[in-house]
């Protein structure tokens, strides 16, 4: 392609910049991990957003750790430590214990997280996580303020009811990962959306346009479909009954920004409830 192609456009509408540390944000939304680790009786855990897988085989995952962490010692003395994917339930944990330094603070004792036995690695695995990685550290590379440990995979288990051939998105909220958006802000993944690409002798440019469209459709219909429970939840407040959104699939609990007369009736289980 030459230079004054048709890909040169001007940036559209909307884009904005922001400071080139943002980047990081960019590419989080991965399952948060508690990395779990163990040397000389002590065990120490604090929550990882910045993970990677970097081989399949063999299997290599990366994880940065910010160097004045205790983990940085924990990880680099006894050469090994856990990934461990915490469920809706160690929510609050999570955030609770990327603000306590182990090397102040027993987080086990102060968070009575429970534990059960790893199979290789001699730091303990938590109950209420979804998947568990085991790792044996092959290389460790300081880089900028964090240091990037390179752990070989000698170890994955999974509960079978979160993760199929990859997360089960749509199970039971409960039973899902977290995905660190960064702040304070957590998310659940509950829409699974498949691709379709177009076959050999199709034009692509047709087909993938023809996909869209059908997209843009499904997404109407959704759309008409939320009004619809909306309107007859409505009908129910007016009518001054107790309304209980907890059970609703997730695309019908009405979000914030939906306003419902309540003058008349009661709403339970709405995001608010929290
Ligand atoms: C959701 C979340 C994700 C985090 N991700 C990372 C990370 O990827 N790398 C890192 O160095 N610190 C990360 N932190 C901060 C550490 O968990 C925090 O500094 C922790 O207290 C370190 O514990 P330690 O000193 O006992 O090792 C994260 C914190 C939270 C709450």
């Amino acid at each position: 392609m030459t230079a004054d192609d048709s890909l040169v456009h001007p940036a559209p509408d909307g884009i904005e910049s922001r400071p080139v540390t943002t980047a990081a944000r960019l590419l989080l939304g991965g399952p948060v991990a508690l990395v779990t680790t163990s040397w000389r009786g002590t065990h120490n855990v604090m929550p990882l957003a910045w993970h990677m897988p970097v081989s399949s085989d063999p299997p290599l995952v990366a994880i940065a750790v910010e160097q004045s962490r205790h983990s940085v010692d924990m990880i680099t003395h006894s050469e090994e430590f856990a990934l461990n994917f915490p469920t809706r339930p160690l929510l609050h944990h999570v955030q609770y214990l990327g603000a306590l330094h182990g090397d102040r603070v027993d987080k086990f004792e102060a968070t009575q997280l429970e534990t059960f036995a790893p199979t290789h690695v001699s730091a303990p695995l938590l109950v209420e996580c979804a998947g568990w990685i085991e790792c044996e550290v092959k290389e460790v590379l300081p880089l900028g303020d964090h240091v990037l440990f390179i752990g070989l995979a000698v170890s994955v288990r999974v509960n079978a009811a979160s993760f199929g051939e990859f997360w089960r998105v749509g199970s039971r909220e409960e039973l899902q990962p977290l995905h660190f958006l960064g702040g304070h802000t957590y998310s659940t993944l509950h829409h699974a959306l498949e691709a379709r690409v177009p076959r050999d002798f199709e034009a692509p440019e047709r087909v993938l346009r023809e996909r869209l469209a059908g997209e843009l459709e499904l997404t109407q219909e959704a759309r008409e479909r939320r009004e619809e429970r909306l309107g007859a939840l409505q009908r129910e407040l007016d009518r001054g009954n107790v309304v209980d959104v907890s059970e609703l699939e997730p695309e019908f609990v009405p979000e914030p920004d939906v306003t419902l007369d309540l003058s008349k009736g009661v709403i339970l289980g709405g995001p608010s409830d929290e």
